[in-house]
């Protein structure tokens, strides 16, 4: 990734880490863009979506909201403690996502944890969406977005967990580092020294997380390797009018049908 040219041109812009969505309401009225981050597996899942030509994603916070949807005729996936709910096709496996029959429709999405982290960010100026999946990505769009930025790690039920926050962290760490961001919370020097001392070995540093335990024994560790593999897609997904789009597609507050 390239530095800006000269540091006259570097604003002074903050990035911190929240761990929960817990702690959001102690974080949320300084920052302009809140990155939402479920890596296992919301936001992962959401990215690769609409990187393969899903045209929008409704995050609804609850079951009963996704059966709503449906009910209108709407295409919905719903996922509680790693497995699909009753009633819906798939849940937040990435690998449903890339299945042909999806593209160009809109995709109701209700999960355990990251829809609920969308839904608590939701009445920020920007909400975007970050994973291990579309990491350089979504570090350059930070970089041309002006204000301050906050990372909200999605946990497990308001709980810190290990693959958000390095994530959160290697975000961290490239805006500071490259595009010269400044950071004072305890959370943002934990989660980037976190990132710095696994950054080489993440998937088997990861091997001892909660929520890796429990989708392992669910089977899911396809979904697993998938969503800790870097850069598998090129996009950032954004938060217009309640659904998720390919930021590319918003021009001036306008949703186009089209990418550029
Ligand atoms: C969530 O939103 O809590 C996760 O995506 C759960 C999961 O991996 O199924």
């Amino acid at each position: 990734m390239n530095k800006p040219s000269h540091p006259s041109e570097r604003p002074e812009r903050r990035v911190e880490v929240c761990f929960s969505p817990g702690k959001f309401d102690l974080y949320k009225d300084e920052f302009q863009t809140c990155v939402v981050i479920d890596v296992l597996r919301a936001t992962s899942a959401i990215c690769t979506g609409l990187a393969h030509g899903v045209d929008r994603i409704i995050p609804v916070p609850t079951v009963e909201e996704a059966r709503a949807l449906q009910a209108e005729g709407c295409i919905a996936a719903a996922e509680r403690n790693g497995q699909i709910v009753e009633g819906f096709d798939f849940g937040n496996s990435p690998r449903s996502y890339m299945d042909g029959a999806l593209k160009g429709k809109t995709v109701a999405l209700t999960t355990t944890n990251g829809t609920k982290a969308i839904d608590i960010a939701r009445g920020m100026p920007q909400v975007a969406i970050g994973s291990i999946n579309n990491l350089d990505a979504i570090c350059t769009w930070l970089m041309q977005q002006p204000g301050h930025v906050l990372l909200l790690c999605s946990g497990w039920k308001d709980k810190f967990n290990l693959e958000d926050t390095v994530c959160a962290g290697a975000i961290a760490d490239n805006l500071i580092d490259i595009a010269r961001y400044r950071s004072v919370e305890d959370s943002t020097i934990a989660a980037k020294h976190l990132y710095l001392g696994v950054r080489g070995n993440i998937f088997s540093f990861l091997k001892a997380s909660s929520h890796r335990r429990r989708l392992r024994n669910l089977n899911l560790g396809e979904d697993i390797k998938y969503c800790l593999t870097p850069n598998t897609v090129n996009i950032v997904p954004v938060l217009h009018e309640g659904a998720l789009v390919d930021s590319r597609r918003v021009k001036d507050g306008v949703l186009m049908d089209v990418v550029d």
